[in-house]
């Protein structure tokens, strides 16, 4: 199976899953890895670690991910043979032509149990709300905000003293296992 990863961050999931496609718990390999930010880590990792890199020019947009960076990102991914997308912290909403070139082939990972919890700093919104529980979530990417169907999910602890921080890094180390899991057992099913 081969992946396409795109990024906006430090790229932990998408080490989480060069480290599982090493130790060989997930038979796949990174075809490429896309970032709409230029000096994001996630691109630093992939190159140290041989992969190919590109960066998607999103046109001076902050937050939008235009029609033109999202037809350019899909004919790059289809250039490397991508069979399944990963967001991997990437920032932008994905629509068509994206979402139409892979439909049901575009994986999300979310810090918070979903339907609670979708947009930014979702661990924060958790620890704000005094939930109890906090997790992370593998879904299919459907052009909504976080929204489409669940595959997997992991469910932490909120304790007593987290800040916004420990509770996400607990949340990240439940993402690094989930992630691999959730792109072996679809892999499986294509
Ligand atoms: C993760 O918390 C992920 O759930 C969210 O963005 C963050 C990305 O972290 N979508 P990283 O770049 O994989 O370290």
């Amino acid at each position: 199976m081969r992946l396409g990863i795109l990024g906006s961050g430090s790229g932990s999931n998408m080490q989480a899953l060069l480290d599982a496609i090493d130790d060989g718990s997930l038979d796949a390999e990174i075809a490429l890895v896309l970032s709409d930010k230029p000096d994001a880590y996630i691109l630093e990792r992939a190159a140290k670690a041989g992969l190919p890199t590109g960066v998607i020019d999103c046109r001076g947009f902050k937050t939008k991910f235009p029609e033109e960076a999202q037809a350019e990102t899909a004919a790059a991914l289809k250039a490397a043979g991508v069979e399944l997308v990963c967001l991997a912290g990437f920032m932008r909403l994905v629509k068509a032509p994206l979402l139409e070139v892979f439909p049901d082939r575009i994986l999300n990972i979310h810090p918070s149990l979903l339907p609670a919890f979708p947009g930014l700093e979702a661990w924060k919104q958790a620890l704000d709300a005094g939930a109890s529980e906090a997790g992370c979530t593998v879904h299919l990417v459907d052009g909504g905000m976080d929204s489409g169907p669940i595959l997997l999910q992991a469910k932490v602890p909120v304790l007593p003293g987290d800040s916004a921080e420990s509770l996400h890094q607990r949340i990240q180390v439940e993402e690094h296992r989930i992630y691999p899991e959730a792109v072996r057992r679809l892999a499986e099913n294509l």
